[in-house]
């Protein structure tokens, strides 16, 4: 598959999550871009930001919280940017590596859990850099390689015995981008491919307040599982989610994500 292929059934799996999305991985990476945004080496309130790969609008709403003035949000999956779109700051579908803004236009550019997407990184980093202007912050956040959770498992072979199979989207980026954003020695490694001098720390997330049927439906509404979760009728859905709060069992640990954030002041 080319390149171009590639990005377009990534965004087009993204488009069909959209509403499951927010109704499942939404409260977790609300807060994850609440913390990201939080770190921000530069201050953000009054100025000027940018949420790259927003998804359906974490950072952007965190980043407004945070005072930022105005935020304008971009994001390859056109159905991530029209959730909710009335309510949310000016947003563009576009490419990561190819923003449709001058050089130094932002005071603060975010991607959260976005480039991890790319099979260089390295070049999302220097893109996001490029549109901000010198004495601001990119902020790129990634899963860790220690992000672990037994609902992961319980969510996909319960999937599996419905059915599914990861898409070859879905392999590449596992295999091919994921790993170029999921170490302190990797973040540091594309934050210099990018050419920043770059703070990379782990961070991890806890989510105590999450139950079981939180936990399954935040694994169902990943875009890898989604269109499959879509295709489904009420009751094989149901039937899916209690597959995997029986897989899953009465005992698990408190979910608590772990990332990687690269935060760079650009010169
Ligand atoms: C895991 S979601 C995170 C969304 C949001 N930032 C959040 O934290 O909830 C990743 C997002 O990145 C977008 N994305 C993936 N590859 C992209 C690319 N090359 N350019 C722009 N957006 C991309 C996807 O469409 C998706 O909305």
């Amino acid at each position: 598959m080319t390149q171009e292929g590639h990005q377009a059934s990534v965004a087009s799996a993204y488009s069909a999550t959209a509403g499951a999305w927010q109704r499942g991985p939404g409260r977790i990476y609300d807060r994850m871009a609440a913390v990201v945004v939080e770190r921000s080496p530069v201050t953000v309130t009054g100025g000027s930001a940018l949420d790259v790969g927003a998804g359906t609008g974490a950072a952007s709403r965190a980043l407004l919280r945070a005072g930022a003035a105005q935020v304008v949000a971009v994001d390859a999956a056109a159905g991530m940017l029209a959730h909710d779109a009335a309510r949310r700051p000016p947003a563009a579908v576009a490419d990561a590596l190819a923003l449709p803004f001058a050089d130094a236009s932002f005071d603060v550019t975010v991607a959260a859990f976005s480039l991890n997407h790319l099979p260089d990184p390295g070049a999302g980093l220097a893109e996001a850099a490029r549109v901000t202007r010198s004495g601001g912050a990119v902020l790129a956040s990634a899963y860790a390689a220690d992000d672990f959770h037994p609902v992961k498992g319980a969510v996909e072979s319960a999937l599996a015995a419905a059915g599914w199979s990861p898409a070859a989207w879905y392999d590449k980026v596992r295999t091919a981008a994921v790993p170029k954003l999921a170490t302190l020695e990797a973040g540091r490694r594309a934050a210099s491919l990018a050419g920043l001098d770059a703070d990379v720390v782990a961070i991890r997330v806890p989510f105590p307040d999450l139950d079981a049927g939180g936990l399954v439906a935040w694994r169902m509404g990943m875009a890898q599982h989604a269109p499959f979760v879509a295709s489904l009728g009420v009751g094989e859905r149901a039937a899916v989610a209690a597959d995997a709060l029986a897989r899953l069992g009465g005992e698990w640990p408190t979910l608590e994500r772990s990332i990687i954030l690269v935060r760079a002041q650009v010169h």
